[in-house]
């Protein structure tokens, strides 16, 4: 299999073809979702809700994502592995934030960084894409300002927000960006956007206009106790795990091991 990377991406777009995406946190869920050809997988901040337990995407621990970035490229060597830069990470300095980036890249082995930004992050975009590292772009719904916006809601549904969100795309792709993903907001609008830019656009909950999709895979495979409702479960991976640890403690209880692999040597035994 051949490495994806941007080139192949923006191959796919011109062909007018979709690509999947998906959230990812591990090294051995990597190596599956490489074997069924998803493209891209993202180390999203979403692994301090579904793997740490936290309350919302701001707790994500920059070293915790940095070492599960490299968990994921290591399971899935040859597939383009996007890292999402946390809270705080690189909001309060734009030469930390190229630093950090930069981690992502070398510690993270990440192949892009993604940011949650608008039109004012133009010059920290610039600067990152001057050093090398390929952005993406993440505007919408921004779950890093949560505690400012007081909840996650869509964006862009009267004519001036879907005109700001436009804008903040074309901004992204002039400041150097490489990709562009939008949650949360009305497929015209990011119809808009693809018609006005000429990066890939990668949807969460933004309509089939653009190339792309992501979900988070927990929500996907009917893990999750909550799930946005254009990230509909389509499998019950959950009760196939209660059912599963369910035979394990049956099997448990009934001493049903199977015969048991080690032995003592011959002549121990008695001497023990
Ligand atoms: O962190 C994440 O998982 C994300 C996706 C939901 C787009 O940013």
């Amino acid at each position: 299999m051949r490495p994806v990377t941007l080139r192949t991406i923006a191959r796919i777009v011109e062909r007018g073809e979709k690509f999947a995406c998906l959230t990812c946190y591990d090294a051995t869920t990597a190596r599956w979702l490489e074997r069924a050809g998803v493209p891209v997988l993202l180390v999203g901040d979403t692994a301090a809700e579904m793997i740490l337990g936290l309350p919302g995407t701001i707790y994500a621990p920059l070293d915790f994502l940095i070492t599960i970035t490299a968990a994921v490229k290591r399971g899935a060597p040859n597939t383009l592995v996007m890292a999402d830069m946390p809270f705080m990470s690189y909001q309060a300095d734009d030469a930390e934030g190229v630093r950090n980036a930069g981690r992502f890249m070398t510690e993270g082995l990440a192949d892009c960084v993604k940011l949650e930004v608008d039109r004012s992050f133009a010059p920290l975009v610039e600067k990152m894409a001057r050093a090398g590292v390929p952005v993406i772009a993440h505007i919408g719904c921004r779950p890093q300002l949560v505690k400012r916006s007081g909840g996650y809601s869509s964006v862009g549904r009267t004519a001036e927000e879907a005109q700001r969100l436009v804008a903040d795309a074309v901004a992204m792709e002039q400041a150097g960006a490489s990709m562009l993903l939008i949650e949360a907001a009305p497929g015209e609008v990011s119809k808009r956007i693809v018609e006005k830019t000429s990066f890939p656009v990668i949807g969460c909950g933004a309509g089939c206009a653009c190339h792309g999709q992501v979900v988070v895979l927990q929500d996907l495979l009917g893990l999750s106790n909550w799930q946005p409702s254009f990230a509909r479960p389509i499998c019950m991976l959950g009760e196939d795990l209660i059912n599963a640890a369910g035979r394990w403690i049956e099997k448990v209880r009934a001493s049903d091991l199977g015969e048991h692999p080690y032995r003592m040597a011959d002549g121990e035994r008695a001497d023990f």
